[in-house]
């Protein structure tokens, strides 16, 4: 689902982020990304929903070429996305912020009542649909941001450090959510955490470095071989 061949990243300033990086996430995984500050975990993420683009390398989502899309707004349909800083609209309560998406693709208000109740559902907040994001706790609002992004059924979830701003009780839950919704909905998720309980949570980890600016660590068992290689 997603395929990133020995994609490389220098910003205009000359700063090399990524070198070589090449990873296949099949459909319905769930992955961790980990990795020192500055070692390339945003940039790579961003390279997937096209907010940067890449100096060289081929990147395929879902067989799409994405460097032959313009934007991130052909991305929308298929990639949900989920920062630090939730990125809320803080003048629309929380159904308002889940439908805004199915509101801007003109669905109908039937279909955006049934498809925003199923996403509040899923992450327990149906009750408080007509709550403001100023009045929730931190998960909460995190939780908000997940239902926007799984709203419209997207095959692919991509977060960077979405538990950032939360305590370790609150990061533990949302980190479970995240695997109840890749268990539910099988959709394939791209998570880059600094968080080290991640280990706990039995799923695949890649781990980029600073060092390096390249994967130094893949705990799926096909990729052991090539690192393994690395040792000789
Ligand atoms: N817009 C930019 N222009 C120049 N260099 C950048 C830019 N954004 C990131 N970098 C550099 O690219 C490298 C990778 O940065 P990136 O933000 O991807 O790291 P990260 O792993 O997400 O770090 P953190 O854990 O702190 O979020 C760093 O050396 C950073 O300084
Ligand atoms: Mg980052």
């Amino acid at each position: 689902m997603i395929e990133l061949y020995r994609v490389c990243k220098e910003y205009d300033n000359g700063q090399v982020a990524l070198k070589d990086v090449s990873l296949h996430i099949p459909m319905g995984q769930m992955v961790f990304l980990i990795g020192e500050s500055g070692a390339g975990k945003s940039t790579l993420l961003k390279i997937l929903y096209k907010a940067e683009q890449f100096s060289s390398g081929r990147v395929l989502i879902g067989r799409v070429d994405i460097s032959r899309l313009a934007d991130y707004s052909q991305l929308r349909r298929r990639i949900g996305l989920i920062f630090q800083d939730y990125r809320l609209l803080n003048h629309l309560n929380v159904f308002d912020n889940v439908a805004y998406i199915l509101r801007a693709q003109g669905a109908s208000e039937k279909e955006i009542r049934y498809r925003v109740e199923g996403a509040l559902n899923v992450v327990g907040l149906l009750d408080r649909s007509k709550e403001m994001p100023q009045h929730l706790s931190g998960g909460e609002r995190q939780r908000v941001g997940i239902a926007r992004a799984i709203v419209i059924n997207p095959p692919v979830l991509l977060a960077d450090e979405p538990t950032g701003n939360l305590d370790p009780v609150n990061s533990l839950k949302i980190f479970q959510l995240f695997k109840e919704i890749n268990e539910k909905l099988k959709m394939t998720m791209l998570i880059a955490t600094h968080d080290p309980r991640v280990h706990q949570l039995k799923k695949r980890i890649i781990q980029l470095s600073v060092a390096d600016r390249q994967i130094v660590m893949d705990t799926e068992p096909s990729n052991l071989p090539m690192f393994g290689s690395l040792l000789l």
